[in-house]
């Protein structure tokens, strides 16, 4: 039964931990500090530590530095067990060659996997030798098989086939072979899926600078002139390999990152939704008579945006700035928006105000800094006759230009508390007898043709 050691400072963590791996038949013991945890692999052996970084005496990454300058427990298999999330433990975690780092909390299931997969994992490296001549191939084996775990090939086509059934850490190729040469199994070794970054050195009693470059070029890691020194060779193999695993362990910890950056900016964008969804809901209930106006305009807004041929940001832009576009009636009394009679010249002055008192409002949304355009200006007209400021033409901000054709073909085509909506032929009339003068002409245009697509009038307040 594997032993395994979990060092943490927090004790439920420990009995939670404990209780898993129980739980799948390891034998456990917990300490709760570093040091405590040092002494006890010093007294008995260990197969797996579990690690917790933050810990108030000695932290994680200290405890294991010392470990690994203890001769005797110097090799102990480590996984970081950590809420921490920084790129410099990362970094250090991997020095210190930790098997793995695992974000806390984590599933059951998580941890049982990592630390199955920490365990099926042999610490020595995998050296794959491709070399036709016997001696030679001996010779190399010899100089890493202290170091390594080494299997020989003696062709290209035999590394190929060995590459079908296991990857090793690296290839050690001789350049000059009968049938295919090292160049041209490393082109092919390259051609395969799971090894386009297996790192090969090319082995070669050559003495050509030009095959050399071109080795390089191709994208090999190292070159290696026959006959070698065992002992140099061995430190560079090993050095190249530590590079390979810490590129391994950042690549692996860049996709993890960008996933979890993913799945934030997800969240994010469902929220911002939801809360743009809520405020709508908040603006359309101020004035009982313009249920789902809001929405509806959104809709016909995003549509246009559509068929103007905006890409999908521009047009998601405009969906939220429609929806949000009446946000300052708000701000506005409820006895002057539920009135029904004939509203005065100053109670018509107080509606006006909804378009800078949204403005206001959106303002505030930096994030989203196209939102309060819809709002300020929606009741601009083409002619320079509208509200507030009397724009007219392009100087009108285009998103407020497509939102007036929109609002004022959804004020037309829903019920309101005096009449029905009207009909589509009346609606038609008025954006036609709008075009040019109340409404920018190409969005007028863009309405209409939506209009005559929907033979069977279903753009209305159902
Ligand atoms: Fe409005």
């Amino acid at each position: 039964m594997e032993r395994i050691l979990v060092v943490d400072d927090e004790p439920m963590n420990l009995k939670l931990t404990k209780f898993i791996l129980e739980n799948a038949d390891y034998e456990v013991v917990t300490a709760e500090s570093g040091m405590a945890g040092i002494e006890l692999l010093q007294e008995i052996p260990f197969d797996l530590l579990l690690l917790d970084i933050e810990m108030p005496d000695m932290d994680g990454l200290e405890v294991l530095r010392r470990i690994r300058n203890i001769p005797a427990i110097a090799k102990t298999k480590v996984i970081f067990l950590t809420a921490s999330n920084s790129q410099s433990d990362l970094t250090d975690a991997a020095r210190l060659h930790a098997a793995r780092f695992v974000q806390k909390p984590c599933l059951p299931e998580v941890l049982l996997r990592v630390v199955r997969e920490a365990f099926e994992e042999t610490t020595a490296s995998l050296l794959l030798i491709v070399d036709d001549e016997p001696m030679s191939r001996a010779l190399t084996k010899n100089a890493f098989e202290s170091l390594f775990r080494v299997e020989c090939v003696s062709s290209g086509q035999e590394a190929l086939s060995f590459l079908q059934e296991s990857i090793p850490d690296m290839i050690l190729m001789d350049l000059y072979m009968p049938g295919m040469d090292g160049l041209e199994t490393f082109l092919e070794i390259r051609k395969l899926d799971n090894c386009r970054h297996l790192p090969v050195i090319f082995m070669t009693a050559a003495d050509d600078n030009a095959t050399e470059l071109e080795l390089f070029q191709a994208g090999a890691v190292d070159f290696i002139r026959k006959p070698f020194i065992a002992e140099i060779a061995r430190e560079r193999v090993k050095r190249i390999l530590e590079l390979q695993r810490l590129q391994n362990f950042l690549h692996e910890e860049v996709d993890r990152r960008t996933a979890q950056l993913l799945d934030s900016a997800r969240k994010v964008k469902r929220l911002t939704k939801q809360i743009i969804f809520a405020l709508a809901g908040a603006i359309d209930a101020k004035d009982a008579y313009t249920n789902g106006h809001s929405s509806r305009v959104a809709e016909y807004s995003r549509e246009i945006a559509r068929r103007m041929g905006k890409d999908e940001e521009e047009i998601e832009d405009i969906y939220y700035a429609a929806m949000l576009h009446d946000v300052g009636k708000i701000g506005i009394p409820r006895d002057i928006i539920g009135k029904t009679s004939q509203l005065t010249e100053e109670e018509f002055e107080v509606i006006r105000e909804h378009t800078v008192k949204g403005e206001k409002i959106l303002k505030t949304i930096s994030e989203l800094p196209r939102l309060s355009i819809g709002a300020r200006w929606h009741h601009e007209r083409y002619d320079g006759g509208g509200y507030p400021d009397g724009l007219s033409g392009n100087d009108i901000p285009e998103i407020a230009r497509i939102i007036c054709v929109a609002d004022c073909y959804d004020a037309m085509s829903s019920n309101r508390c005096y009449r029905k909506a009207l009909s589509q032929r009346i609606v038609r009339d008025e954006i036609l007898r709008g075009r040019g003068t109340q409404f920018d002409p190409i969005f007028a245009d863009i309405m209409l043709a939506m209009i005559d697509e929907d033979t069977r009038y279903r753009m209305r307040e159902m």
